[in-house]
């Protein structure tokens, strides 16, 4: 099962530096982590707005049948992005999705915000 990295690309962070107000933080990280994925095997998507806004920047990793989370309160950079992505690929080569925590990469730490039980097959 391919395991997806959905990105909020409206998320704005309240520490936003005036002057950059063409492209949103979440547009940002959306277009390091699309990089990062890349050959990975990890998808991605954008979305307008997870319901965190308060703790913007958001993601979400989910995979049919397996458990997901949502994460938020990074910032765009590329280490931050690098993170997710190999956090998304220990998630894809878990059977359930559930990634040891000594697995997880030191940027995804105190990001995680829900884990959200798979539905029943056939729910
Ligand atoms: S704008 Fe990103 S979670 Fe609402």
């Amino acid at each position: 099962m391919t395991t997806w990295i959905t990105i909020c690309d409206t998320c704005r962070r309240e520490d936003r530096k005036a002057g950059d107000m063409a492209r949103t933080d979440g547009e940002a990280l959306a277009e390091l982590i699309e990089a990062a994925a890349e050959g990975t095997g990890v998808r991605t998507r954008r979305v307008s707005c997870l319901m965190g806004c308060k703790r913007a920047c958001n993601v979400a990793v989910q995979a049919p049948e397996k458990l997901a989370y949502a994460l938020g309160g990074f910032e765009p950079t590329r280490a931050v992005a690098e993170a997710i992505v190999a956090y998304a690929v220990a998630h894809a080569e878990s059977g359930t999705g559930q990634v040891p925590f000594r697995a997880w990469p030191e940027a995804v730490k105190g990001h995680f915000v829900t884990r959200l039980p798979p539905l029943e097959p056939g729910a």
